[in-house]
């Protein structure tokens, strides 16, 4: 239960291009390997602000996970999902706006900014303004510990860890909890009941972060006690009550800035991207009308590397001999601009082309993609009706 699982979400608003393969797909596929991963497809968070363009999230939907599926997330090591599809998602974001201050929300930094940025859209909504709240319910309702995200979206694991202590703070405080928590330490046996102790008052007293994980991994190794038992003795370290949901931790993707077309960072909104599975003759296209050095006039000038957007893209794409070719060739007019970007074509074909061959089953099949959501909104809906489960009775909502 306290063993690490990683949930990262996207937005079905646009195709993927590669700025999304090398900034975050590649790491989710790295992670899989290591970690039990949920990712889904937050076709809730794009009505946010697209709200008046449904189709253009219907449309993106299935061709995101074609996407994904193409860039190697394996269905068989990750559970992939459609936010909608498991309404628990809205229920836990109901019930807790319960208790979410209205400022904490209003100060998001986010909320100020993104209105700025579209603010050719009305997003004085109800719906906006909870934005951060629905990421919360979605990371606290599979009790995530791991969140991948992109430095914009600290704030908002940030906020989801408050939200998280709020709830256990206000819900978690159980009858008799510390008589019930000084009971389960003695189950311990008593020299591990004696390290628990010592521990957690290191880390209340002195806020000693090391004495708290290492009393959390001696709670992790202890098989047998029960899972109330468990739940309090974690609740207990850290003062409160019970825990119920847990605080995720930020998992911050490296920043890795993929040069467009034009040496901006790529973006969609700057129209110099390469889609994912591009086809071969558009991606050859773009590459060898991409702008170079703009001193390089005539094939016999000199050109200089550091000004010229395909350079970036050699950092991202060739080695240490290609690189010093084209420091050389570029400095001493050795090379034309055509020539230097041949490596680079052929390398963007080369990462492409597993991608175009994994999407193509499924461009054949679309059953194949369906099922894979249908196996993984189940496997999710699981999960989530779990936490639901204890939100609800801690809540006052379990009548019988
Ligand atoms: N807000 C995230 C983004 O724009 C998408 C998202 C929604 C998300 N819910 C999430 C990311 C939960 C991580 C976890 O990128
Ligand atoms: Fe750019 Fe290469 Fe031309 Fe130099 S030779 S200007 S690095 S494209």
């Amino acid at each position: 239960m306290f063993a690490d699982r990683v949930l990262s979400g996207m937005r079905p608003t646009g195709s993927l291009h590669l700025g999304h393969y090398h900034g975050v797909l590649k790491n989710w596929v790295e992670m899989q390997q290591e970690f039990e991963c949920l990712f889904f497809v937050a076709d809730w968070h794009a009505l946010t602000t697209h709200y008046d363009t449904p189709q253009v999230i219907e449309q993106n939907v299935w061709d995101m996970v074609i996407d994904w599926l193409a860039a190697g997330v394996d269905p068989a090591r990750a559970t992939l999902f459609i936010q909608s599809r498991v309404p628990e998602h809205a229920e836990l974001h109901l019930l807790l706006s319960m208790i979410t201050p209205l400022g904490w929300l209003e100060r998001m930094p986010t909320y100020k900014d993104q209105q700025e940025k579209l603010s050719g859209k009305d997003l004085s909504t109800y719906g906006f303004l909870g934005y951060p709240l629905l990421q919360s319910a979605d990371i606290l309702i599979y009790r995530a510990t791991q969140v991948p995200v992109g430095e914009d979206q600290v704030p908002h694991i940030e906020f989801t860890r408050e939200i998280a202590r709020r709830f256990n703070h206000i819900y978690g405080r159980e009858i008799g909890f510390e008589e019930k928590a000084e009971a389960a330490i003695k189950k311990l046996g008593s020299k591990k009941a004696k390290l628990y102790a010592e521990l957690r008052t290191r880390y209340q007293e002195q806020g000693d972060d090391e004495a708290l994980e290492s009393a959390k991994s001696l709670l992790d190794e202890q098989q047998s006690l029960s899972l109330g038992d468990r739940e309090r003795l974690f609740g207990y370290l850290e003062g409160g009550g019970k825990m119920i949901l847990s605080e995720p931790q930020a998992m911050l993707t490296k920043a890795s800035r993929m040069p467009g077309l034009d040496g901006q960072k790529m973006s969609k909104s700057y129209g110099n991207t390469i889609s994912l599975r591009e086809d071969e003759e558009s991606v050859g296209k773009k590459i060898r009308t991409m702008p170079t050095d703009p001193a390089r006039i005539r094939r016999t000038d000199a050109g200089d590397p550091a000004r010229c957007p395909v350079w970036q893209l050699h950092e991202v794409y060739s080695g240490e001999d290609t690189q010093q070719w084209v420091q050389h060739g570029c400095k001493t007019a050795g090379i034309g601009c055509i020539e230097c970007k041949q490596p680079v074509i052929a390398a963007v074909l080369e990462e492409q082309k597993p991608m175009r061959e994994r999407a193509q089953q499924y461009l054949d099949d679309p059953t194949l993609v369906r099922n894979i959501i249908a196996d993984g909104c189940e496997k999710a809906g699981k999960l989530a009706s779990e936490t639901m489960r204890d939100v609800r009775e801690a809540m006052g909502l379990s009548y019988s």
